[in-house]
């Protein structure tokens, strides 16, 4: 594939220069793991990096190569990596066990801290990953109203069981994805973000169990999510006796210490949470009332003349991911990480949009928080850089994509030191610092003039970028 092109691209020669022990892992890895990859979005024409290992804000491949890191393992390290803390929490735990089959002192403790940062929370339930919390979430919605429906919005992630396979990247229409069978797909409603008038639609209808979304925004808000939305969909989920579920996956722990629920000011009915929970291990836990929560109770569901709702789970609440979460919560909750992330990524946003005036490309680094996107303008619109704003573009246009082109730009950063989250953008930790902003907005003049060289910025040719 993409081999055979190694003597057309500089971007790609210089990338196989620097990558050797990672192509060679690669070869290895297409024998034995589908795609030689582990996860969907971690697929890379040619191949990607290898990690080795990684401190603070940065990470190295098995070639030796320093990246600022702006994965942060999947949004999951608020803190950067290793941090001191978080390290001497775990060791201390695997000291002692990894996993007891038995209730620990640890899940009580990482329990009762949930709940007092996180407002809509009264009782958890931990999970494995965010997946399961999502589809324990929807299972409890169900349960609690005896409706059948789940209300989505178009592109929103939450995670990749059956029930949300679809509309995310694909599938659009409401039919279901390779493997999943059509009356599951059908089980949730796809409506276009935002478009709070068509939830009010569907509410209507009166079999929707609950409403669910990322609340900042598809893809830490790519397709950003204006505030009020989420006040609106509060008022028309309780009107019509649906639950309001904020997946807070990503943005639990990191828009602030409560979440996107506690900065906006919105309490949903459930709330998931993972990543950042779990201070760079795995888990996930599900948080809301009482009354929901307790479904999960044998006891309290057989005093209220219910069936239980079942959930099993071998890693649930692990020690090891517990100690983690703990020592990680606790740091945020005493500290400004939050808000040290996001004033660095906004210093980080407003850099490269300077960049990109200077250079005359007529794209846009936008978001919330301690988030980036880029915006490559695939429709070739006039725009400013500086004052784009990507709650004015539709869907399509936002996550609209010149695949080949993009994965070039991911690959440009690499070689100039910088690893994005995919080709869409990044996340920033508190570890981030002005070195790191200043080091990436080199990295991104670099890589934008690699791609002009390669006649790969057709936009910056053809329609100017929009400069006063
Ligand atoms: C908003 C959101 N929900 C759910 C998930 C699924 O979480 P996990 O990967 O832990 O299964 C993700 C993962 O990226 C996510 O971004």
């Amino acid at each position: 594939m993409a081999d055979r092109n190694a003597g057309e691209s500089k971007i790609l020669a210089t990338y196989r220069a620097r990558t050797k022990r990672a192509a060679e892992l690669n070869r290895k890895a297409r024998e034995v793991l589908p795609g030689g990859i582990v996860h969907d979005s971690r697929r890379m024409s040619p191949y990607g990096i290898y990690g080795d290992r990684a401190q603070g804000s940065r990470k190295w491949d098995v070639d030796g190569n320093e990246y600022v890191d702006y994965y942060g393992g999947h949004g999951s390290l608020l803190l950067g990596h290793q941090h001191p803390q978080v390290i001497a929490a775990i060791q201390a735990q695997l000291a002692k066990g990894m996993h007891l089959a038995a209730a620990h002192e640890l899940e009580v403790e990482w329990a009762y801290l949930i709940r007092e940062m996180v407002p809509s929370v009264e009782r958890v339930r931990f999970t494995s990953s965010g997946t399961e919390a999502t589809q324990l979430a929807m299972r409890l919605a169900r349960a609690a109203t005896g409706r059948r429906k789940i209300v989505r919005f178009l592109t929103h992630f939450h995670g990749w069981h059956d029930h949300v396979a679809g509309g995310v990247h694909d599938h659009f229409d409401g039919s279901p994805n390779a493997g999943v069978l059509g009356e599951v797909a059908a089980s949730t409603v796809l409506v276009a973000p935002n478009d709070v008038a068509a939830v009010e639609r569907v509410l209507a209808g009166k079999d929707i169990a609950a409403v669910m979304i990322e609340p900042v925004g598809s893809s830490s808000g790519a397709v950003p999510t204006p505030p009020e939305v989420l006040g609106m969909l509060r008022e028309s989920t309780r009107k019509h006796g649906a639950l309001l579920i904020f997946d807070e996956v990503v943005t639990g722990f990191r828009v602030a210490p409560g979440g996107a629920q506690a900065y906006y000011g919105v309490t949903p009915d459930i709330t998931t949470m993972a990543k950042i929970l779990a201070g760079g291990m795995p888990g996930g836990a599900v948080g809301g009332p009482k009354d929901i929560l307790d479904q999960l109770d044998h006891e309290a569901a057989h005093a209220a003349g219910r069936e239980h709702v079942n959930h099993h789970g071998t890693h649930n609440a692990h020690p090891i991911s517990a100690a983690a979460g703990i020592a990680t919560l606790n740091i945020i909750r005493g500290s400004d990480a939050c808000a040290k992330a996001s004033a660095t990524a906004a210093t980080l946003r407003k850099a490269m949009n300077e960049v990109l005036e200077e250079e005359g490309v007529p794209w846009a680094v936008y978001g919330v928080h301690s988030f980036f996107n880029i915006y490559s303008n695939p429709q070739g619109h006039a725009l400013k850089p500086t004052t784009f704003d990507g709650g004015t573009i539709t869907v399509e246009a936002l996550k609209g994509r010149n695949e080949a082109m993009l994965g070039k730009l991911r690959i440009a950063m690499l070689n100039n030191g910088v690893d994005l989250k995919g080709w869409r953008g990044g996340i920033l930790s508190a570890a981030h610092t002005q070195a790191d902003v200043d080091f990436t907005v080199e990295a991104w003049r670099k890589s934008l003039r690699a791609l002009k060289e390669e006649g790969l910025l057709a936009g910056a040719k053809g329609v100017k970028a929009v400069t006063a």
